[in-house]
């Protein structure tokens, strides 16, 4: 992402990770615009007005508190900027670590019906994406959406991908 939007002429590009593998596999596939920072998103400051767009791509289930990250979020841009994230749908991370299994099936096997018994119990997940022991935040898709109003933002658009 950083090097695309180099790549479209943004003027400067700030990329930003909480892993230092991360940054360092994305800086040895970057030759220039993009400068690179080591920090979490919950403590980066940068001062009011930095940016134009702000961009986290599956990033925010990660964070346990999304409100005061999305008031700072709001303050890092310029008039009339925009903050567009992607983040693991609530559907998906409401039963993960607490529902096995998380499909219910027919006799033939097809999934029917996705449990979504914990929707409303917001909160610490913990699963399995390629290692054990991964933690992620669960909250409902109001909680989301209303993060976002009490930051500050007006929503202009919601898209919901699907791969079932
Ligand atoms: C699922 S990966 C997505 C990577 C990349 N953004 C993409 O879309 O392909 C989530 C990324 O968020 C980073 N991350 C997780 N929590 C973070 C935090 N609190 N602050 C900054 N980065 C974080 C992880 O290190 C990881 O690189």
């Amino acid at each position: 992402m950083c090097r695309w939007l180099a790549e479209q002429g943004a003027a400067s590009v700030v990329g930003m990770d909480i892993s230092e593998r991360m940054l360092e596999m994305a800086a040895e596939r970057t030759h220039e615009g993009v400068t690179y920072i080591h920090a979490s998103a919950e403590k980066a400051a940068f001062e009011p007005g930095s940016f134009d767009l702000v961009v986290s791509s599956l990033m925010l289930h990660y964070v346990e508190d999304v409100l005061p990250l999305f008031q700072k979020i709001y303050t890092w841009l310029t008039d009339g900027g925009s903050y567009v994230f992607s983040m693991e749908h609530p559907v998906a991370t409401s039963g993960q670590g607490l529902v096995e299994p998380l499909w219910d099936r027919n006799g033939a096997g097809e999934p029917v019906a996705w449990r979504l018994a914990h929707y409303k119990d917001e909160g610490r997940r913990v699963s399995t994406w390629f290692v054990d022991g991964v933690v992620k935040y669960h909250r409902s898709m109001e909680t989301v959406i209303n993060s976002l109003i009490d930051g500050g933002f007006r929503i202009s658009r919601v898209l919901e991908p699907a791969c079932v």
